[in-house]
């Protein structure tokens, strides 16, 4: 696997690498890789990709500093995860490299971006898609890898794709879980034993309001069911839980196929986010 730390070098090598036929994939992260990375890794390779893994902490994309210090960090450990997967190229740059010191640029989704994460952290999404432009204007890539886990930043990055004309196909992977059902994130690595056997619930509650949904029990009912059982719960705060539609995350839909459910909690200091279509 080929590492590089600054763009130019790692431009001149895809630029050369183009040139002899290959198609370039892009799997961007911020490190402290799991299963769920790797699965996007995977799904480059299987499409025949060159595939490019970056790693970079985005800090313009965290709205609270100490979420921004506290991000797990492992280069050494991933590299090897990496380099086991086939990965091809890591690009991991330093901040300096990604961003100029007085750096004014700003990003707006108009109502995708300012609902569910976007409300409650602003200025997320714009550093989101600050950093991914530059990193699709650097890598040039032909795919683009990401987790439905991040479902609503999924969304944000289809309309940065089609707006900027970036022209890159973009795929969708289904999140990754732990056996008891807890979404794999790299936030879950600052879970202490108590918090950890506490996080599952989440996903639980997902499932309880799908099969509700299903059984024709009305929204408003299993919202405020979900609600009262999350706030029962110990050492866990409930940021939201909607029903929203899939494609525009808005309120209006007609039939539930359109229909997802998105949920956001802290557990002890964890922020953690995960969702699930009403119908598969
Ligand atoms: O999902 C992530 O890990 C990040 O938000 C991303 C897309 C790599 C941008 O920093």
């Amino acid at each position: 696997m080929e590492f590089f730390k600054q763009a130019g070098p790692l431009q001149a090598f895809l630029t050369d690498r183009r040139s002899k036929g290959s198609v370039v994939g892009l799997v961007p992260t911020m490190g402290a890789l799991h299963p769920g990375h790797m699965s996007l890794v995977s799904a480059s390779r299987k499409n025949g990709d060159f595939t490019v893994c970056s790693l970079f902490v985005n800090p313009t994309q965290f709205n609270d500093p100490e979420d921004l210090k506290k991000y797990p960090r492992n280069l050494d450990a991933d590299k090897e995860l990496l380099q086991r997967s086939g990965c091809d190229v890591l690009f991991a740059p330093e901040v300096g490299e990604m961003y100029e010191d007085n750096h004014q640029l700003r990003f707006e989704f108009g109502e995708l971006g300012n609902i569910l994460e976007g409300k409650l952290r602003p200025g997320h999404f714009s550093g989101v898609g600050l950093v991914v432009s530059k990193l699709f204007n650097i890598i040039r890539p032909s795919h683009a890898y990401f987790g439905y886990k991040d479902y609503q930043q999924f969304r944000i990055i289809s309309l940065l794709n089609e707006e900027m004309k970036f022209g890159i196909q973009l795929h969708g992977l289904p999140t990754v879980r732990e056996g008891d059902g807890l979404a794999m994130s790299s936030r879950n690595e600052r879970l202490n034993p108590e918090e950890r056997k506490t996080a599952p619930v989440l996903f639980r509650c997902l499932q309880q309001a799908r099969e509700q949904l299903l059984r024709g029990v009305a929204w408003d009912k299993v919202h405020n069911e979900i609600a009262s059982r999350l706030e029962k719960t110990e050492g866990l705060r409930l940021e939201y839980f909607a029903l929203v539609n899939k494609f525009t995350l808005d309120n209006t839909f007609n039939t539930l196929t359109d229909g997802i459910l998105l949920i956001a909690a802290y557990v002890g200091p964890v922020r953690l986010i995960d969702n699930l279509t009403v119908t598969e």
